[in-house]
């Protein structure tokens, strides 16, 4: 083991603690992960991963002998020189971030005789940091160094993110402690932004916020094509080229879900509120993406008439392709206004599960869940989908109505299949104005 080869602690896990890990045993570190799941821990023992990411099983298979996995936080800490805090930080009742397993960890740190620097990956409020401090201090535990280092991995892509990355942005009560967590990164060829620990904790939910503004900016620029007779696929790439605004988070659609932009959203917001700041454009991305999400209903509605007793096709279930994360999936809130409006709800996704979902059956085939609907939406771009025979797809429902919610589609092809077809934001497309 070479002499820059270090012993973290990760505690956490989830999508965020398994990815540090693996990739910091990659980098040749020894991980110890812990977590109070039983079943998840002894499932990674058995070389089970319980989560779907690509690329992240062949990472922990070809990591094994510098990985281990442990419910008990003495086992994790034995020799760590690092701690990473990669908990989850859900939103509480009062939309700020809910801190309780981020203390529950610190709480537990054990006396540790040596330097230790505590790592954040959690997404925390700005401020965090201070009362982990204090906290530290209260404890004794003044040589205690704290560090936060926030992730920027999407699902589906996390490895790559984290492996290859824009930059890693590390903030630091201590200088030493800050270069400490840069060198864990060595042979990862990023910039590196190094600030203080507000400044760090400021930038994760400032850069998931400009990402969502993007998209809920291009969503009521969709709309507004579909009202004017535009197509908001080519007004993206238009105005993509422009080196100031660049190509990504423009694609419109049904609206942003996941795991970290609506509970990110929702605690920059509290996070200003709580501070006396009204956060005007952030209250309308949030406001815009809850209304983008229910905007196919009117959709629906304008094809079919009443809803109810409709039988509609959900044509994916995931917040978006290539993971079976459904937390706060845009699918989930259609389902749910579908059923209200008394319409029969039938899904397919090819790795996500209904569950939660109640009365909305799922199916194994595009085919069968299309089959005698009177509309489909396309709600996650699942690459699958370009492999369908939508021609077959038409011919076996009951009306041929598909709304495609990613612009997914080729509008022409999709007319040629037989289908009454629309999207979000292509009037000069579809011909839907
Ligand atoms: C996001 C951030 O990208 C990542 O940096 C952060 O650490 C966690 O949150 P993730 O939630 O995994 O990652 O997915 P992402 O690919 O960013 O997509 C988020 C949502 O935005 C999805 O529902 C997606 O469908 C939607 N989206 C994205 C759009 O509607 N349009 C776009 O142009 C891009």
């Amino acid at each position: 083991m070479s002499d820059t080869s270090k012993r973290i602690a990760v505690f956490g896990a989830g999508y965020v603690g398994l990815v540090t890990a693996a990739c910091f045993a990659e980098l040749g570190h020894r991980v110890a992960v812990r977590d109070v799941l039983v079943d998840r821990i002894a499932a990674l023992r058995r070389g089970e991963v319980p989560i779907y990411e690509p690329g992240l099983d062949d990472l922990l298979e070809r990591n094994r002998e510098r990985l281990s996995f442990t419910t008990e936080v003495g086992e994790a800490m034995d020799g760590a020189e690092f701690v990473y805090v990669a908990v989850g930080t859900p939103p509480t009742y009062s939309g700020d971030a809910d801190l309780s397993a981020v203390w529950t960890v610190i709480d537990e740190l054990p006396r540790v005789d040596h330097r230790v620097v505590v790592a954040m990956k959690s997404t925390v409020p700005v401020g965090t940091g201070e009362k982990v401090r204090l906290r530290l201090d209260a404890r004794g535990l003044e040589h205690v160094g704290y560090a936060s280092n926030p992730e920027f991995t999407a699902e589906g892509t996390a490895v790559a993110d984290f492996l290859e990355p824009d930059r890693i942005v590390i903030g630091s009560f201590d200088e030493t402690d800050g270069e400490a967590v840069a060198a864990l990164h060595d042979g990862i060829d990023a910039p590196i932004v190094r600030a203080d620990v507000a400044s760090a904790e400021m930038i994760k939910l400032a850069a998931n916020a400009a990402l969502m503004t993007r998209i809920s900016f291009i969503n009521e620029i969709a709309n507004v094509c579909e009202a004017t007779g535009a197509d908001v696929v080519k007004v993206a790439e238009g105005i993509g080229h422009d080196r100031r605004i660049g190509k990504s988070f423009l694609r419109a659609g049904v609206g942003f879900g996941g795991s970290c932009f609506p509970k990110d959203s929702l605690a920059l917001k509290q996070l200003a509120a709580n501070s006396g700041y009204h956060f005007q454009v952030l209250n309308a991305v949030i406001e815009v993406n809850e209304l983008q999400k229910r905007r196919v209903i009117g959709k629906l509605v304008e094809l079919l008439g009443s809803l109810r007793g409709k039988r509609i096709a959900l044509l994916g279930l995931a917040f978006k392709p290539n993971t079976d994360d459904t937390r706060e999936a845009p699918a989930f809130v259609l389902a749910g206004r579908l059923l209200a409006e008394g319409a029969d709800v039938v899904a397919w996704d090819p790795v996500a599960g209904a569950d939660g979902l109640y009365g909305v059956e799922q199916v194994a085939t595009v085919e069968e869940a299309a089959r005698g609907a009177d509309a489909a939406v396309l709600v996650t771009e699942w690459p699958q989908l370009n492999d369908v025979d939508w021609a077959v797809v038409a011919q076996g429902m009951r009306t041929p109505v598909l709304v495609d919610g990613r612009n997914m589609l080729d509008p022409q092809a999709m007319r040629a299949a037989g289908f009454t077809y629309d999207a979000i934001g292509r009037a000069a497309a579809t011909g839907s104005a």
